[in-house]
């Protein structure tokens, strides 16, 4: 009687913890009376199957399928080729048990939208929901019940080629673009046949590779973690993410997918996830790599003991489980619950009862003039305007000549970024095109200048993931015409002004892609000095997936806007901006490097014992600066804001209280324009050493030229909180800083008091 109460009290926590998303489909007892029946049924072989994905389908898949051998596939696309398969799992195999589709939907489906960096930008989460419902939508209608999305790694390093595909370096502006993501994937209901399951990636800490060397050795403290490198992933699961996925770095010792601390004490014990965690490709069989397993089986056991519960691509859970389980090694009831966690993402999916995919919806849901909208719009919210002296941007529509010059002007595929899903070079817009439809009437000349080439790749792992789905083309072709930089001199020297676009090929970043130098690559910096030296204006659009050296192009640059890969309507969007039909709004996700050597550079860096300081014996270099060029929050656009009247609310707040802090923005300029108002604090003292300062909100706010709005913020005591040595949350009473701001380098500053509770 009273186990039966403890379970019945376990039970309905359990269905307490469970979020809104799932509830339709987990927060009742018949879905987990269905799987425990299904459990119960379940052969040892069945229930292993359930545990293996593998990517892409072959000649052996659909033996796999008939045979209950296989859970997931994933890079399988097509509503009819993915129903076609589902047919076998369910009419073919013994316990009909639905196959669940995954793919990497990084930054759109088809619709390509601009890499999550550039996004991240915008500072404006209900566009990044939005864009997510999208590419949800369109995944599904092509069979797509899972994405390996949102890739949430905190990223201070720019060497780090997956930096493009993350959130930038904020742990709470990536906490509230995570949950943003995941609502926009999964909608109201999972189970929706428009939503798809999302998948936070990759827990964790995999940003923080040393040397910014992609799976390289992550050695970082627990307050860290804590505080920089899980908060994103937090939030994901407090929105109710469906899976999480366990990324490939050793994590202090213990790779990330054996590791009992993140997966077991944090992930299941302190956040009560209950979703299903998959590894990353191949990473259970890289173990034995690591040094941490021996052989093949104990990779699975220390890995699924861990608390992966679905093996990526490398098939060692099919070949080792069962005889574990037999041979006594693996409990059988470590086995059953990672069944049950994949058949629970199953049930809330909804693909027990809805297992097809509609075929008519591929042809009504991709790529519509309304997900083009939507896309151009992120892209030019995501256009981060860093330099326009003389006020040189907008351009007059009617500038006479214009040269468009640089070998990303007129380059397709690499408008749409390294991480495409099923995006089409075919269907981008460069900005060589942009700007052409922009200004009909307006003389424009192009000069590709230099070429740009790949990289010569530096390794070839066997058993590594295929290279990702770019849609760069294997020819190696970059961009039309051909190249010459005394021609590029010549179209400058007719034009009354010049647009370079210059930077990196989207293949220059994201997985395997890390650099050593922020260089621009090839020929680029020499193009630019000959065009420079024209003496015509010249305004820089630099298109990368991390921030570039552009020290020289500072300081002789008039005009400088970072497009990052803005996706399928790319040129379309630059040409918005730089002629003033839309006014820059985008801010930088990351501390902007002078170079490469001030790398790690991050603006909520410890104060240390020296703050840096001209005398010599304090934190810095003897070369070089230790501030960024461009801090974290920076963003200019075509207008001017002022603030004032900042109000702290403070009648000393408690853990348990908000603050409340108000300040009042004026547009001072003649155009309309979107100013991203940020808040900042600090704890003056507390028992571990604070950063000296913390994003804690941020607001978009468009006002006309004239109008002035009170911003206003509430934070919640309890997140001015911090871990003390012990790592225990704690709100430290004291007086704190607060600053409202346009920029984590800038604001209007107060003080507040948080008492003893
Ligand atoms: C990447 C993951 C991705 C997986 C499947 C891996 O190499 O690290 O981000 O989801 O491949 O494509």
């Amino acid at each position: 009687m009273v186990r039966v109460r403890g379970a019945i009290i376990i039970f309905v926590l359990i269905l307490l913890a469970i979020p809104a998303a799932w509830s339709q489909s987990l927060g009742n007892a018949a879905t987990e009376q269905r799987i425990n029946a299904l459990i119960q049924q379940m052969t040892l072989d069945e229930k292993v199957g359930q545990l293996v994905q593998y990517s892409s389908a072959n000649g052996q898949t659909e033996g796999q399928v008939r045979d209950g051998k296989v859970g997931s596939l994933f890079n399988v696309l097509g509503a009819q080729t993915t129903n076609d398969l589902q047919k076998i799992a369910l009419e073919k195999s013994r316990l009909k048990i639905p196959i669940l589709f995954g793919y990497d939907v990084i930054h759109g489906y088809r619709t390509t939208f601009p890499v999550p960096i550039a996004s991240a930008g915008s500072f404006d989460p209900e566009l990044i929901e939005a864009s997510e419902r999208i590419a949800a939508k369109e995944a599904s209608a092509a069979g797509v019940k899972w994405v390996f999305a949102p890739m949430l790694d905190i990223a201070r390093d720019p060497r780090w080629g997956r930096m493009v595909e993350g959130p930038g370096q904020d742990p709470y502006l990536a906490s509230v673009i995570a949950a943003a993501r995941v609502r926009g994937f999964q909608g109201q209901n999972m189970a929706d046949p428009e939503s798809v399951v999302a998948s936070a990636k990759h827990y964790v800490a995999y940003g923080a590779a040393e040397g910014g060397r992609d799976y390289n050795t992550v050695d970082i403290s627990e307050q860290l973690l804590r505080e920089v490198y899980l908060p994103p992933f937090h939030a994901a699961v407090k929105a109710g993410v469906g899976t999480i996925m366990a990324s490939f770095e050793d994590l202090n010792g213990v790779p990330a997918t054996a590791n009992h601390h993140t997966l077991g004490d944090i992930l299941r014990g302190e956040w009560n996830f209950q979703g299903m965690v998959v590894s990353d490709y191949g990473a259970v069989d890289e173990l034995m790599q690591h040094g941490v397993a021996g052989d093949e089986a104990m990779a699975s056991l220390k890995a699924i003991s861990a608390g992966v519960d679905m093996d990526m691509a490398d098939g060692a859970y099919g070949r080792t489980l069962a005889s574990l389980v037999q041979s006594g090694k693996l409990p059988v009831s470590v086995l059953d619950e990672a069944v049950r966690r994949v058949l629970r993402i199953k049930f809330a999916a909804g693909i027990f009862d809805h297992p097809y995919t509609d075929p008519s919806r591929e042809k009504t849901e991709i790529l519509t003039p309304e997900n083009l909208t939507v896309a151009r719009k992120l892209a030019q919210e995501s256009i981060v305007l860093l330099r326009n002296q003389n006020n040189i941007l907008p351009l007059n529509k009617n500038a006479g000549t214009i040269a468009v010059i640089g070998p990303l002007a007129d380059d397709q595929a690499d408008q749409l970024g390294p991480w495409a899903g099923q995006g089409k070079a075919e269907d981008a817009v460069t900005p060589l095109q942009g700007i052409k439809s922009k200004v009909p009437n307006a003389k424009v000349i192009y000069a590709k200048g230099v070429d740009l080439e790949d990289f010569p790749s530096n390794s070839t792992v066997s058993g590594a993931a295929p290279a990702p789905a770019t849609a760069t083309g294997a020819s190696g072709a970059h961009g039309t015409g051909s190249a010459s930089i005394p021609d590029a001199v010549e179209a400058a020297n007719k034009a009354d002004v010049v647009v370079m676009f210059l930077g990196e090929l989207a293949g220059m970043t994201g997985e395997a892609s890390s650099r050593a130098t922020l260089n621009l690559p090839g020929k680029q910096k020499e193009l630019l000095e000959a065009v420079v030296a024209t003496g015509k204006p010249v305004v820089l659009v630099l298109e990368s997936g991390r921030p570039l050296d552009i020290r020289w192009a500072n300081d002789h640059v008039s005009a400088i806007m970072q497009g990052w890969f803005l996706g399928v309507q790319a040129g379309n969007a630059i040409a918005d901006v730089l002629f003033g039909d839309v006014s820059p709004s985008a801010r930088l996700p990351l501390s902007w490097p002078l170079s490469v050597g001030q790398i790690p550079i991050y603006y909520d860096h410890k104060n240390t014992g020296r703050p840096t300081s001209p005398d010599r014996w304090h934190t810095g270099y003897l070369d070089e600066s230790s501030q960024p060029l461009f801090p974290f929050g920076y963003g200019l656009t075509y207008t001017t804001f002022k603030y004032g009247n900042l109000h702290v609310e403070n009648s000393g707040i408690s853990a348990k209280g908000d603050l409340h802090v108000t300040a009042e923005i004026q547009n001072t300029g003649t155009r309309e324009a979107t100013e991203v108002v940020q808040l900042y604090v600090h704890d003056r003292v507390a028992p571990t050493s604070r950063p000296v300062k913390e994003l804690k909100g941020f607001s978009r706010v468009t006002l006309a030229p004239g109008a002035s709005k009170a911003v206003s913020f509430t934070v919640h005591g309890e997140d001015l909180g911090s871990y003390d040595p012990q790592m225990k949350w704690i709100v430290p009473p004291g007086t704190y800083d607060v600053w409202i701001g346009p920029s984590s380098a800038e604001g209007l500053h107060g003080t507040f008091d948080v008492t003893p509770e």
